[in-house]
């Protein structure tokens, strides 16, 4: 049954204190919660616990034994309270055979948690909501032999032996915080230690915590971690406030990773990493991951959420913050880039899905569900938006009167907008619109010179499609950067707020007609729709002064040439000539930017294309894509070798511009990868790598230009690694994303593979979702068995993981551009799916949405 946003109620209890001890065990593991329970207000309500998969033994009333309560799969509940009382529970549950890795539960012989969103419930009794907050006590009992560390929030107050060979510790978190936030730790690590003083003053002690032999790779996420903690106090006013913070590395983890209080826990992907088996973009996301888990310890921990509906106003919020952090880190255009193609790729595909959803949903089933590239990315893209509007002093303001007005506090999105809008003194109604309103909003743009007066005039029409959860769009307020730029090279820039469904914009004072580049920097998270010239367009991608808007008008040159040659068309006069000027332009230009060339010369990606036209025609599509890609081959594959000798080095190191040349020469590689000389480079580069950017980039391209090499190259890459299960990730997902007749049996293959583990969500992952997500041409098949292959799977996977089927089901929904037989295909395989008696809520939300059951 699904939730409503605005059903919301106030607790009518509060718990002040929780005071909870933890038997270890894999037999059975024995949870003790003291409670101190007081009633919100005068009612006789019940006081209703959460609670799932727990076997309850005894509840103590003020220290006596109660019999009267009610219980049920989901709930304990207790009537006739005092105002004021201690409940003690005592409850046993079975980590070890917890699959479904929420909740506590044993993997690879440590035992771990994750309770957000609602996995505290898998633990004890308990108001499993963000806005009941208590101070927590843990003592963790356990075996000191295989689990020498015991961990939890906050600082440890005390510790001993037992004659058992057990042992225990005791932790105390000195800050209110809600349950989600809770986190248990016990197992066997190595440990790096170091220290970080904050800018008052204060010694943190940095511990971090990975498998056994694995200490070495753990310095780049250590490392990140100063500068995160570094960056936050520089930028924002911020410090850390514990003496201790921790980051616990696991290898069963359902996401990337999990900011609790004092003791982070994270997939091992996102923490360990060294040149032999890491790539710059491991690198890159470990320092962005540790920074987004750093940040939340102010903007979520501190202060948290209200109710679950609120999500974004800690991951929009967060996300905006490690995005400005890895731009401070490294290139902020090529930051702006990977974070605009995951809006295109990914956030304007689920608008255009029937999981179509506001940053702040309306309505929820299954919560997990909920922590979608919306709420996440189209939220960080709210919150620029305002950091726009408000500029950085202002939006700086913002942030200081919400934590003087906040902290400690669980709050809602509003609370947020309105501390903005208060320290800036300007009114932000109509910004709201973004958070209550689903869809990809569209400009439609014309432009307008009268040459005698020197006036410039742009017409603006905003207009969102309507999404299946939402069938009335209102005008938002958009800020659209523009530049105008002039035949001598100069610009100038100006924001314009767009406030109404239709708005002129007049502005004089030029001699010539001037080149608009609109939504530099993506000053929106919206589509522009306008007809400019080829010659525009190659003025834009070669002389913009805003990297964004060069990289934009070259992918609209690449795009409106592929859809040219399908049945979508396109409004757009590109020509083989447009591509050769662009490449020309940009080769001869001797760009500085490396990294900034190496993605002009990446055309967009299929799931990016998709996202323009009205209609997905698969093979139409992607020889299309492929004609464009010979095209820039037969022309410019002189340049491209010429460049790529060039750009030979070695000794890696994670620089900036180390990365940005192994960008650009791999880049330069996957074009080379299809001609005559082209097998030879890709193996000579393999051979000759002293580093896993480089050897995966020679695979890749390999793979791309389906290399007669690749399988050699494979089996050799196997053979190295097939003790390394994160390495050995990679070499999964080349195979499962390979277009080949027999893919299906090769994932077959792949499953059974000594390596692979159907209770991994990193090995699911990199077979089941890298076919799924990025095997267009096989998960697409014609004949359905892509289709079929998932629905299978998914069936079994949801038996043992939900939240990853979930997450995996994605593309299965995602039918709405197809043609119709394949949409037949698709509705077969989910409708075969909701057949499943026992389905997850977690899938049978969004399957019975995609089919259009609610
Ligand atoms: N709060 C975590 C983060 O943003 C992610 C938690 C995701 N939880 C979930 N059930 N999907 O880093
Ligand atoms: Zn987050």
């Amino acid at each position: 049954t699904a939730k409503r946003r605005l059903d919301y109620q106030p607790p009518a209890y509060q718990i002040h204190d929780i005071e909870l001890s933890f038997n270890l065990d894999d037999e059975v593991t024995k949870v003790k919660s003291l409670l101190h329970v007081f009633k919100q207000g005068d009612h006789d309500q019940p006081l209703k616990l959460d609670g799932e998969n727990l076997t309850l033994i005894e509840v103590k009333l003020n220290g006596k034994s109660l019999q009267q309560y009610e219980l049920t799969d989901e709930a304990l509940t207790l009537s006739n309270l005092p105002d004021e009382c201690f409940i003690e529970i005592y409850t046993e549950i079975d980590p070890a055979s917890n699959k479904t890795l929420e909740g506590l539960y044993k993997a690879s012989g440590s035992y771990c948690t994750q309770c957000e969103a609602e996995g505290f419930r898998k633990i004890t009794y308990f108001l499993d909501r963000p806005d009941v907050l208590s101070k927590y006590t843990v003592t963790i009992y356990a075996d000191k032999k295989r689990y020498p560390y015991l961990l939890s929030n906050g600082n440890k107050i005390d510790s001993g032996d037992l004659e058992d060979g057990k042992h225990w510790v005791k932790w105390q978190d000195p800050f209110f915080k809600p349950c989600y936030l809770f986190a248990l730790v016990a197992g066997d690590f190595d440990k790096l230690t170091q220290s970080f003083t904050t800018s008052s003053g204060r010694k943190v002690a940095l511990e971090l915590y990975v498998d056994k032999g694995m200490a070495h790779r753990g310095e780049h996420a250590l490392a990140s971690l100063k500068k995160a903690m570094k960056w936050d106090e520089v930028v924002f006013d911020l410090e850390y406030d514990l003496d201790i913070y921790m980051v616990v590395a696991v290898d069963f983890f359902n996401m990337g990773a999990m900011e609790n209080k004092g003791l982070n826990v994270f997939n091992s992907k996102y923490v360990l990493a060294d040149s032999q088996t890491a790539t710059d973009e491991d690198y890159f996301n470990i320092e962005s991951v540790i920074a987004h888990e750093y940040f939340h310890n102010w903007t979520g921990n501190r202060v948290t959420c209200r109710d679950w509906f609120q999500l974004s106003l800690k991951e929009g919020l967060t996300v905006f913050r490690d995005q400005q952090f890895s731009a401070d880190m490294g290139s902020p255009v090529v930051n702006r880039i990977k974070n605009v193609k995951v809006i295109r790729e990914h956030q304007f595909a689920e608008d255009a899905s029937a999981m179509a959803h506001p940053i702040r949903p309306d309505e929820v089933i299954e919560m997990n569900n909920f922590y979608t590239v919306t709420v996440y990315d189209k939220g960080a893209e709210v919150i620029r938006m305002l950091h726009t509007l408000l500029t950085p002093a202002g939006f700086k303001r913002g942030i200081d009167l919400y934590f003087k007005r906040h902290d400690g506090q669980a709050v809602t999105c509003d609370d947020f907008v309105n501390a903005m809008q208060d320290a800036n003194s300007i009114n932000l109604d109509q910004f709201k619109v973004w958070y209550e309103q689903s869809g990809t909003p569209e400009l439609t743009v014309e432009q307008d010179f009268a040459a005698d007066t020197g006036t410039l005039t742009l017409t603006i029409q905003q207009h969102t499609p309507v999404t299946l959860d939402q069938s009335q769009k209102k005008p938002l307020y958009i800020p659209v950067r523009v530049e105008y730029l002039a035949n001598d090279g100069s610009s100038t820039t100006d924001i314009i707020h767009l406030t109404q469904s239709q708005q002129k914009l007049v502005r004089d004072g030029f001699d010539v007609e001037p080149t608009v580049a609109l939504l530099g920097d993506f000053s929106a998270p919206v589509k522009v729709i306008r007809t400019l010239s080829a010659e525009s367009l190659l003025t834009i991608a070669l002389h913009s002064n805003d990297g964004f808007s060069r990289w934009d008008a070259a992918q609209t040159i690449y795009s409106q040439f592929i859809h040219s040659l399908t049945p979508n068309g396109s409004t757009l006069a590109i020509t083989q000539e447009t591509i050769t000027a662009l490449l020309d332009g940009l080769l001869e230009s001797a760009m500085e930017d490396q990294a900034l060339l190496a993605e002009m010369i990446t055309l967009p990606s299929v799931e990016t294309l998709v996202q323009q036209v009205p209609k997905y025609y698969v093979e139409s599509l992607h020889s299309a894509r492929e004609k464009l890609e010979r095209i820039i081959i037969s022309h410019a594959q002189p340049m491209f070798e010429k460049q790529y000798h060039g750009l030979a080095f070695t000794n890696y190191d994670y620089t900036p511009s180390q990365t940005a040349t192994r960008k650009l020469r791999n880049q330069l590689l996957m074009y080379i990868a299809s001609t005559e000389q082209g097998e030879e480079l890709v193996t000579q580069q393999f051979m000759q790598s002293d580093n896993m950017t480089d050897t995966l980039g020679a695979l890749k391209a390999a793979q791309h230009a389906k290399c007669k090499c690749f399988d050699k190259l494979m089996s050799q890459f196997e053979e190295t690694w097939r003790a390394d299960p994160i390495v050995l990730d990679k070499w999964f997902a080349l195979h499962a994303s390979r277009q080949s007749e027999d893919i299906l049996s090769r994932l077959d293959l792949l499953m059974g593979h000594q390596q692979f583990n159907h209770e991994n969500p990193n090995r699911v992952r990199s077979v089941i979702g890298s076919f799924a997500f990025f095997n267009s041409t096989g998960f697409h098949a014609k004949d359905g068995s892509g289709y079929r292959y998932i629905g299978q799977y998914l069936q079994k996977l949801d038996k043992i993981n939900p939240q990853v089927a979930s997450r995996i089901v994605t593309p299965l929904t995602q039918w709405q551009k197809l043609d119709e037989e394949r949409i037949v295909k698709m509705k077969a395989e989910l409708v075969r799916l909701l057949d499943n008696k026992d389905l997850s809520n977690d899938v049978y939300e969004k399957v019975s949405k995609s089919l259009g059951y609610q």
